[in-house]
């Protein structure tokens, strides 16, 4: 197959373009770096450019035979897209509807999208399932659900089959330690602990410890970015299979409170790590943990890397062959 992925060197992207690679699958790349680096990709065919410039989209599926599209290209920064709204209406909204508009008219029937738990918003239940009443917070969260229901559209109205992948919490790296998660602006939980036990940082902070859950720390559902890659693979299969379209939950269905992960890094990384509690803040959920029964049960898809200890030691492990990220 060959396989179009859309912002293929950003943190879940090159996880994805290497689980292909590895897969001997033909992978083509559209990203405009904005957040991802080439580094991460070094062997694949690479488009620089924005996938709303019509001329690069033209070269791209007149150059290529593509048989499916994996989307990731889109700005996910929840604080970000409070702050700055139609930055993500027009990159994630408009960005997506130029690439369905090129699906169509190059006849390619199948896309795979990035989408987030973020579409649930503050739920009232704790145990997400795919049927639980969506209710965004932010514009990066009802950017990503309006691009469901375009895609639903489109579908209908052009024969496109469409996965949506809902991700909890993705964290980890690849096992080489090649690699991994590396922001120039980092706000992710475990990349900030571990960067304390690296000594770039003096502390954590977290943010809030009256949060309704055991320890009172928010509980999240941490999947390894492995898994989510490998559940995009089964979701192209799926699709070509039963010729259906779905959306999915993507997460361990386990949670784990932020003064868990902090005690679990010390243990991984044997260093002290200052943890000091600070305010809450705004928008975070006391708990959000997938039930991930549906992806299970139709993609047959089953998360490999599930131990938590493992998990952070992958994230260990590149964040000390590349300390400093990937330098740009
Ligand atoms: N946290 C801290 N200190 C920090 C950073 C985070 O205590 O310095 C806490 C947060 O309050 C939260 C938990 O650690 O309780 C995890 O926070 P992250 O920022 O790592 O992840 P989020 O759960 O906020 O966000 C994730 C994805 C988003 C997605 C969202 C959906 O990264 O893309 O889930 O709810 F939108």
């Amino acid at each position: 197959m060959t396989i179009l992925v859309t912002g293929g060197a950003g943190y879940i992207g090159s996880h994805m373009v290497k689980l292909l690679q590895e897969q001997n699958e033909e992978v083509i790349v559209i990203d405009n770096l904005s957040t991802g680096s080439a580094k991460s990709i070094s062997e694949a065919k690479l488009y620089i450019g924005d996938i709303r410039d019509k001329e690069i989209m033209t070269n791209i599926f007149t150059e290529n035979k593509i048989d499916a599209v994996i989307h990731f290209a889109a700005d996910s920064r929840v604080a970000e897209s409070v702050a700055n709204p139609l930055k993500y209406y027009n990159n994630n909204l408009h960005g997506t509807a130029t690439l369905l508009e090129f699906m169509v008219k190059y006849g390619v029937k199948y896309i795979v999208f990035s989408s987030t738990a973020a579409v649930y918003g503050n739920s009232e239940t704790n145990i997400i399932t795919e049927e639980t009443k969506t209710n965004p917070e932010s514009p990066y969260g009802e950017t990503k659900l309006a691009i469901e229901q375009m895609m639903e559209w489109v579908s209908s109205a052009h024969g496109i089959y469409y996965t949506a992948l809902r991700y909890f919490n993705a964290c980890g790296a690849h096992e080489s330690g090649l690699i991994g998660e590396s922001r120039n602006h980092e706000t992710h939980l475990i990349p900030l602990v571990l960067q304390v036990a690296l000594g770039k940082r003096k502390k954590i902070n977290i943010y809030g410890d009256d949060y309704a859950t055991k320890d009172g720390t928010c509980i999240r559902d941490y999947i390894h970015v492995t898994d989510l890659a490998n559940a995009h693979i089964k979701a192209v299969k799926w699709m070509k299979k039963y010729k259906k379209s779905g959306i999915f939950n993507l997460g361990n269905g386990k949670g784990f409170s932020v003064q868990e992960i902090v005690d679990y890094a010390r243990k991984v990384t044997k260093k002290p790590i200052l943890a000091e509690v600070d305010s809450r803040r705004a928008g975070d959920p006391d708990k959000l943990v997938a039930s991930n029964q549906l992806a299970k049960e139709e993609l047959k898809w089953v998360p490999k890397i599930t131990k938590i200890d493992d998990i952070i030691k992958s994230a260990w492990k590149f964040m000390n062959n590349f300390p400093d990220g990937y330098g740009g």
